[in-house]
C-alpha cells in the first residue's frame, strides 16, 4: 500500500477542503501540473507542425505521453487517440461508424448522458435502439443484453462503473456475450480508468474511452479513445495534422491516430495527463482501487446505519456512493455539507437522468473517493449527515 498522507502533499488544495467530487473531477498533482508549466516556459509550440526545435520537443513529450497511456492500459499505441473528454470519443464511434440501414444499438440505462444521447441522435439515420433496464441496485444482467441482441445489432455501449450507482458492470462477459453474436463494444470507462486495472488486451472491447480528468488524474479538457480497428470508422473532425496529401478536390489520411486528431490538440493537457498517469503507475492502481472501494463502502455502511438515509447502489461498489436524507433536496444536503463543514460532494442528476428516475427520487448527494481521501475524511462526512439528519427529524 502506499501513504495517503504523503500522497497528499502532492494535491494542495486538499489543505482546504473535503474533496468527495472525484467522480465529477479529481485534483491534478503538482508534479503533473508542473510538466505543463515546463511545456508553457521552457518548449510551448505546435504539435507535429515544425522542423525546429522547439516544435520537435513539443511533439517529443506529446507522443511520449499517448506511448505512456498506451502502456498503461496495454494498447497498441497507433490506437491511442487524444480526445477533449469522453463524450468527444463515444461522439466519434457514434458518427464515424460503418452503420447499416436498420441496424440496432443496444446501450443500457444507467449511461451518463454522454453515453446515451449520442446513440438516440441514431434514429434519425435509421438505426433502432435498444435500453437495458438494470437491477435495483444498477447492475446490468448481461443475459438481457444477449437476448435483446438481434440479427442487426452492430453495437453495445455499455459503461464498467455507473456514476451514479457504483455498480460494476460485468464487462468480460459482456464483451465475450457480443464476440460470439459479432457484435462490437464500446465499453465507458469514465468512472473505472485509473481506479481500477484495465487491460485492454485481455478484455478486449472494439472501443474504449474515459477523460483524463478523474481517475487517471489529468487536467480537464483530456481524453482517450481506443479504437481496435481505426481503418473502420470515419474521423469526426476534418482540417490539419490529419493529412498526408491533399489538392483542390481531394485528400489522403493519414493512419490512426493523426486521422482522429485534426486541429491542435490539448497539447498541455495531454503532457500533463501523461504525466498524471505516471503518478498513477508508480502508486499502483490496485493499491488506488484497493483503498477507494474500502473507503466507499465504508460509508456506504456507515450512511445506511443512519435512521433517515437512503443509501443506493451495490454493497460490492466502486468508489460511488449516492445516497438521500429522507425529506431533503439533495442541494441543500450539498450545501450543508459544504458550507457547515467544506464537504464538497455532487448532488443531482449527475448527467444521467435514466439512472436517478430509476431510482424514483429526484436527485441524490452522492460522495465519491479518489487515492487521497482518508477514512477521517469519511468519518467527517458521516458525522455531518448525521447532525444534517437531526435537524430534520
Ligand atoms: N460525469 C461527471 C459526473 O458524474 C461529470 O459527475
Amino acid at each position: 500500500m502506499y501513504d495517503v498522507l504523503t500522497v497528499r502533499e502532492d494535491f494542495p488544495l486538499l489543505k482546504n477542503v473535503i474533496y468527495l467530487d472525484n467522480a465529477a473531477t479529481t485534483q491534478t498533482p503538482v508534479q503533473a501540473v508542473s510538466a505543463m508549466l515546463d511545456y508553457f516556459y521552457k518548449y510551448a509550440a505546435n504539435h507535429g507542425r515544425g522542423a525546429h526545435r522547439l516544435a520537435r520537443e513539443t511533439t517529443d513529450h506529446y507522443e511520449d505521453a499517448r506511448d505512456e497511456l498506451a502502456s498503461f492500459f496495454n494498447m497498441d499505441v497507433e490506437k491511442t487517440v487524444f480526445t477533449k473528454n469522453a463524450t468527444e470519443g463515444i461522439n466519434v464511434v457514434s458518427r464515424g461508424f460503418p452503420w447499416k440501414q436498420g441496424g440496432h444499438v443496444i446501450v443500457t440505462l444507467v449511461e451518463h448522458h454522454s453515453n446515451l444521447l449520442p446513440w438516440m441522435r441514431l434514429k434519425e439515420s435509421g438505426v433502432e435502439l435498444t435500453v437495458i433496464k438494470p437491477g435495483k441496485d444498477g447492475i446490468i444482467d448481461p443475459e438481457d443484453i444477449r437476448s435483446s441482441i438481434n440479427d442487426r445489432t452492430q453495437l453495445i455501449a455499455v459503461n464498467h462503473v455507473s456514476n451514479v450507482f457504483g455498480s460494476i458492470q460485468d464487462i468480460g462477459k459482456i464483451i465475450s456475450l457480443a464476440r460470439m453474436e459479432g457484435v462490437k463494444v464500446l465499453v465507458d470507462g469514465s468512472q473505472s480508468a485509473g481506479n481500477m486495472p484495465i487491460d485492454i488486451k485481455v478484455c478486449d472491447p472494439d472501443f474504449f474511452v474515459c477523460p483524463g480528468h478523474k481517475g487517471l488524474l489529468g487536467p480537464q479538457g483530456t481524453g482517450l479513445l481506443y479504437i481496435k480497428e481505426p481503418d473502420s470508422i470515419e474521423p469526426l473532425l476534418l482540417g490539419g495534422g490529419m493529412v498526408s496529401s491533399v489538392t483542390p478536390d481531394s485528400f489522403r489520411m493519414e493512419p490512426s491516430p493523426a486521422k482522429f486528431e485534426a486541429g491542435t490538440p490539448n497539447i498541455p493537457g495531454v503532457i500533463g495527463l501523461g504525466r498524471a498517469v505516471e503518478y498513477v503507475k508508480d502508486i499502483g492502481v490496485h493499491n488506488i482501487e484497493k483503498h477507494e472501494l474500502s473507503l466507499a463502502r465504508k460509508t456506504a455502511l456507515l450512511l445506511s446505519e443512519i435512521h433517515g438515509v437512503e443509501v443506493y447502489g451495490p454493497q460490492n461498489r466502486a468508489g460511488v456512493v449516492s445516497f438521500n436524507v429522507v425529506g431533503m433536496n439533495a442541494h441543500d444536503v450539498a450545501m450543508i455539507l459544504d458550507q457547515t463543514r467544506n464537504i464538497c460532494v455532487r448532488s443531482g442528476y449527475h448527467c444521467a437522468m435514466p439512472s436517478v428516475d430509476h431510482l424514483g427520487v429526484k436527485g441524490t448527494v452522492r460522495a465519491s473517493f479518489a487515492l487521497y481521501n482518508t477514512e477521517e475524511e469519511v468519518e467527517a462526512l458521516i458525522r455531518t449527515v448525521s447532525d444534517i439528519v437531526s435537524l430534520v427529524l
